[in-house]
């Protein structure tokens, strides 16, 4: 793919104003930007290049060789692999000085069998029931670990249902547990971090932040979900600065005039119903945009500012466009396909609805071979 045809901007200044409004609510080492999924499908290594001067404490990640990317890139805080490991990469954790999540038996068993160990953090099952121990069994499992306190550095759960809630109950219920597990673990003499709060119940619940937050999605200026964006608003009255990162753009490579009555695209599924002028641009699936968006009535691109939907089913490489509103149109003209141009925008959210998804999907599956570019701006 070569960036002729289709490439992702990222905007420098909109991260940094996000990473430092986490870090004005937050404290800065509290704030662990979570750069896993390519740094949400933005291009890890230019995410991590454009936030270093920030000089983050910590850096989490899913898998092992995203922490290794990182150490490779210099970064020399503290990086959390928050993904469930096999206990036969443990050994790589320690060469690489990676902080591993624990939250299953094997792993831990594993874990207690070596000599030299990662520093691990060890996972709690509060709601989510998908990694993690019983909150239920922290006595035990306390002395059990007695041994290997020095080698923990904290405990940890996280939230099932915050962003498709407007209460903070279940996540109160959540929090609970965790504070049982601290309340256990300190009387048996360890000293740790706590953490559960990721991007939404970093912005709407204050009980959560505890010593860390782990902050995903917002940090690349999207909204966890609308009921955040509106449980936020009614907290604090003036919207959290929250700025897009991302832009994604093609070009036009082919105009068409169309017959009233022609077909377009595979299955002929759009017909013209009068003369119309459709153009071809360089974005499919493979390069990551949602092919069932070509079903929905209200997708658009943009083109010379202003929205042309689109037409017929989207292809591996290829989709169309109708231009037909446009005055003047050519081939080689910029198309955005995420973010602004002029008054118009089409954001993650448009796009995660046309395609009945969130905009986490949409992000995260940009394919990495997209050329990213990276525009320096103010706040960098
Ligand atoms: C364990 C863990 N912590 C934090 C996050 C970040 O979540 P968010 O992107 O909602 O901030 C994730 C994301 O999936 C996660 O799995």
């Amino acid at each position: 793919m070569d960036s002729m045809h289709c490439w992702i901007e990222l905007d420098k200044g909109a991260l940094i104003r996000n990473y430092r409004f986490f870090v004005s609510r937050l404290g800065h080492e509290r704030v662990a930007p979570v750069l896993k999924s390519n740094a949400y499908g933005h291009g890890l290594p230019e995410l991590y290049e454009m936030l270093k001067e920030e000089k983050p404490s910590w850096i989490c990640v899913n898998y092992l060789f995203e922490g290794v990317k990182l150490r490779k890139m210099g970064f020399d805080g503290r990086v959390l692999v928050v993904g469930p490991l096999l206990g036969q990469e443990l050994n790589q954790a320690v060469g690489a000085g990676l902080d591993v999540t624990i939250g299953n038996e094997e792993l831990l068993s594993a874990w207690i069998s070596m000599e030299t160990k990662p520093t691990a953090h060890i996972k709690f099952n509060s709601g989510m029931c998908r990694q993690g121990f019983n909150p239920d069994d922290s006595d035990a499992l306390g002395k059990r670990l007695l041994a290997h306190k020095n080698h923990i550095a904290g405990a940890s759960t996280h939230f099932a249902n915050v962003e498709d809630v407007t209460d903070s109950e279940f996540a109160m219920q959540q929090l609970k547990y965790l504070e049982s597990v601290k309340s256990c673990w300190q009387g048996l003499g360890f000293k740790l971090m706590y953490h559960a709060a990721s991007s939404a119940s970093s912005m709407i619940i204050s009980e959560s932040h505890l010593d860390l937050c782990r902050v995903g999605v917002s940090l690349y200026g999207l909204w966890p979900s609308p009921l955040t964006r509106l449980s936020y608003a009614k907290l604090y009255p003036q919207l959290a600065p929250l700025e897009p990162v991302l832009r994604w753009k093609t070009r036009i490579t082919t105009l068409r005039d169309l017959k009233g009555g022609e077909f377009v695209g595979y299955g002929c599924t759009f017909k013209a119903s009068r003369p119309m002028k459709i153009a071809v641009i360089s974005v499919g699936y493979f390069e990551g945009y949602p092919r069932i968006a070509g079903n929905d009535s209200r997708s658009f691109v943009l083109v010379r500012s202003k929205r042309c939907p689109l037409v017929g089913r989207i292809c591996m490489n290829m989709m169309m466009i109708d231009v037909s509103s446009l005055e003047q149109v050519r081939v080689g003209d910029e198309v955005t396909l995420l973010g602004k141009d002029g008054d118009e925008v089409v954001s993650a959210d448009d796009l995660a609805a046309w395609s009945q998804t969130i905009n986490y999907e949409v992000v995260t599956c940009l394919n990495p071979q997209i050329p990213r570019v990276v525009l320096e701006g103010e706040g960098g």
